[in-house]
């Protein structure tokens, strides 16, 4: 890409805000083009306002779509060992946890909203199926073990994944992650107590918790998406600079991470293949199930007809929350904008 001078950069981004021209591509000037390319290759933020190719709007809407509804589905599978939790710190801590989760889903929420697409909107797609959420969510929480399987993999791994997306180009979706980041690292970190934990407990909580790693460790490997060579989005989204990492690139990542806390943990993780190589100077892996994976996209996971009904019902039961909501905003709004009928002290 050509390079540009700060100077130039301001002022084209500056035409990028101007009403798109016939033209180019989605209707835009060569300018306004020229503009959003400069600003992203100068690491600058595209900001709401800021012209932008319907193509990284629609990617960005998906993306941030997808990952809005694993945050508040995201929900379920803990939610249930809350009324479970071992003790009231326990109980605390997961329910912190949990109510952080819909936090993060109504950051992102949000983050969509400045892309001109409505909460609403999003949640029936997310309702009828026509978008996705994390394959991760679709597996069911056995035992206690899996609160702290979750917190260190699946938490983890988003942290691995969420972390480069703090630098993402666009602004709102870079600054929301800031602060997810931010929590996830706490959940990751109430996991891995957990985990020690039970590792120090008696046999029986040692091998609820090597249980737990085994049956979470390959799906959290998956949450990172296809391979590369398979990833349909990749390519164009670390072009301009929504992802900062491939897929496998985050994947290895997290297993270089994984493998010591392992070790630090007293747990196996259920790879024969795993090792070391020095060559590399990172750890090779077992071969992912792609099968699997696949089929819990199309909806055939051990959990996905459970999770969606459930947040199916869950979305009828806060009718009555929302419509509340709605009613107090009007009347706020209608005093906000009336003017007070004058007193008989203020007229005399
Ligand atoms: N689960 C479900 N769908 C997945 C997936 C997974 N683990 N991995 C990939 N996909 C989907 C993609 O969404 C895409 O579907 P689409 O074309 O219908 O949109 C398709 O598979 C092809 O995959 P790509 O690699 O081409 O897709 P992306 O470039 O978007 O990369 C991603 C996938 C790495 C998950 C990326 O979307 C991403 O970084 N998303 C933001 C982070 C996120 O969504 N995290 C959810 C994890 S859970 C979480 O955050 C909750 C926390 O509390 C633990």
């Amino acid at each position: 890409m050509a390079a540009v001078t700060a100077d130039q950069t301001t002022q084209a981004k500056a035409q990028g805000t101007v009403q798109a021209t016939a033209g180019g591509p989605d209707g835009a000037d060569g300018a306004q083009l020229a503009a959003f390319d400069a600003a992203v290759a100068a690491d600058e933020r595209i900001e709401p306002r800021d012209w932008m190719p319907d193509a990284y709007r629609a990617s960005l809407v998906r993306q941030m779509a997808q990952h809005a509804h694993s945050e508040i589905i995201g929900m379920q599978p803990e939610a249930n060992w809350i009324s479970r939790a071992p003790s009231l710190r326990r109980k605390a801590i997961l329910m912190a946890k949990v109510q952080d989760e819909a936090g993060h889903g109504l950051y992102l929420y949000s983050a969509a909203e400045t892309l001109g697409t409505s909460r609403e909107e999003l949640l029936d797609k997310l309702h009828a199926g026509r978008q996705r959420y994390s394959s991760i969510f679709n597996y069911p929480t056995l035992t206690w073990a899996d609160v702290g399987a979750i917190g260190w993999l699946v938490d983890g791994a988003a942290i691995t994944n969420q972390v480069p997306l703090c630098r993402c180009s666009y602004g709102p979706y870079a600054r929301a992650m800031v602060r997810i980041c931010k929590e996830e690292s706490f959940h990751q970190r109430q996991g891995y107590e957990l985990l020690l934990a039970l590792g120090r407990g008696t046999p029986a909580q040692r091998d609820m918790a090597q249980d737990a790693v085994n049956r979470w460790w390959w799906p959290s490997l998956m949450m990172f998406g296809p391979p590369d060579d398979a990833s349909a989005h990749s390519e164009q989204s670390m072009i301009w600079k929504i992802k900062r990492h491939s897929n496998d690139e985050l994947r290895q990542r997290f297993v270089d991470i994984c493998v010591p806390q392992a070790e630090a943990l007293g747990l196996t993780l259920p790879d024969p293949d795993l090792w070391w190589n020095e060559e590399r100077g990172h750890h090779d892996f077992g071969s992912i199930d792609w099968t699997e994976f696949q089929e819990v996209l199309k909806g055939n996971g051990p959990c996905n007809e459970q999770r969606l009904t459930q947040r199916r019902r869950a979305h009828e039961e806060g009718a009555w929350v929302r419509d509340a909501a709605a009613a107090y905003a009007v009347k706020h709004h209608a005093e906000k904008h009336t003017t007070p009928t004058p007193t008989a002290e203020a007229t005399a």
